[in-house]
């Protein structure tokens, strides 16, 4: 198995990550159910068949039920715990159109210690390996997040610490506050999301002007051995037959088409070569699929067998940002 980042702290944990944003039915769910129970169990099972042992949540999805879910499936298989390395997030607040009108982001103390024991109940289980700040609070006072942090760590409720959607700069001040270091930093990269390589071969390009990626975060977290782990990998099926109602440019339909040459040569998947272009880059991203299917897990697990050549990470590239490199 690659050496990865976090290694250093969770050295057993797999490069692909299960993403549990889809269980517990969706985000409009009434309740859970059991169908929702059995699902989490399937997907689970099949998850570490095949290598994947590390999960990830947040208190949210499916507003919660994604959780109740896992654990209800955990509760069936306590002794599965000690295998599983399970991530969560807080620190968004959805309008509840109650006493809160419009949704927000909250680092205070108070909710993110009670976030921790919200998801820990419906995942039954004691401990989280990793909470994940979900996205960055621009009211974030980072001592106030440093002494949740710490709270949570002394009670052992959470073991590491780690952010998802933030730059370099909003993690060094973070960091500043915090004793404890901050292991991850989870952002959207895919090869429809490719802000996070354009980012870094645009300079002066008038074309790549929109980029949303902060410069240097990459480096950042190379530098500072920080696991960068992508979300929304598979890019929701768009080059490997899913849904293409909002783009079926001719830069989609290439990149498609090159994927299944490739996965034809490398004898693989197209999920394959679609995670086989995010682990080429030299970071070591671990890479986050939110797929309730079980073969398409199977056919992700697929990537751990294949190494494209540069020659072809170039091609795929060059396709999907739909024009030549500068
Ligand atoms: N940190 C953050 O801010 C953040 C934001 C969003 C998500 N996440 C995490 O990242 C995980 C993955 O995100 P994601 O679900 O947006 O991205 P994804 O893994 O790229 O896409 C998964 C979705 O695409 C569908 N899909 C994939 N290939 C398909 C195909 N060939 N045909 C039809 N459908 C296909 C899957 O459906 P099937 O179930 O049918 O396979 C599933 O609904 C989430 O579960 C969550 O854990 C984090």
């Amino acid at each position: 198995m690659q050496s990865l980042p976090i290694h250093d702290y969770l050295p057993h944990a797999s490069r692909l990550v299960y993403g549990c944003m889809s269980l517990g039915g969706n985000w409009q769910a009434n309740g859970l159910q059991n169908e929702h129970i059995h699902t989490a169990r399937q997907m689970i099972d099949v998850c570490l068949e095949n290598g994947i042992n590390m999960f990830d949540h947040a208190d949210i999805y499916s507003h919660g039920l994604a959780e109740a879910a896992f654990g209800g499936a955990l509760k069936q298989q306590s002794q599965l715990r000690d295998s599983m390395i399970i991530q969560s997030k807080c620190g968004i607040r959805f309008a509840n159109g109650a006493d809160q009108k419009v949704k927000r982001f909250d680092f205070s103390k108070d909710w993110i210690l009670n976030s921790v024991d919200n998801s820990l109940s419906r995942l039954n289980t004691d401990y989280l390996d990793v909470l994940f700040l979900h996205r960055p609070d621009p009211l974030m006072q980072p001592d106030e997040v440093a002494e949740a942090f710490s709270q949570l760590k002394r009670s052992g409720k959470v073991k590491y610490f780690a952010v998802s959607n933030m730059n370099a700069y909003q993690i060094d001040l973070l960091q500043s506050a915090c004793a404890m270091p901050i292991i991850a930093n989870q952002i959207e990269m895919s090869m429809a999301q490719l802000d996070w390589l354009n980012e870094g071969v645009c300079a002066n390009q008038n074309s790549m002007a929109n980029i949303g990626f902060n410069a240097g975060t990459i480096e950042h977290s190379r530098l500072n051995k920080i696991q960068m782990q992508s979300w929304g990998s598979l890019a929701q099926g768009l080059f490997s037959g899913g849904d293409k109602t909002n783009s079926s440019s001719i830069a989609v339909q290439q990149t498609a088409a090159l994927i299944a040459e490739l996965a034809a040569e490398y004898q693989t998947s197209v999920e394959a070569i679609i995670l086989g272009f995010l682990w080429r880059h030299p970071m070591k991203m671990q890479t986050v699929v939110g797929s309730l299917n079980e073969s398409r897990i199977k056919a992700c697990a697929q990537v751990e067998n294949i190494e494209l050549s540069a020659e072809h990470w170039y091609h795929l590239f060059e396709l999907a940002r739909g024009e030549e490199l500068p």
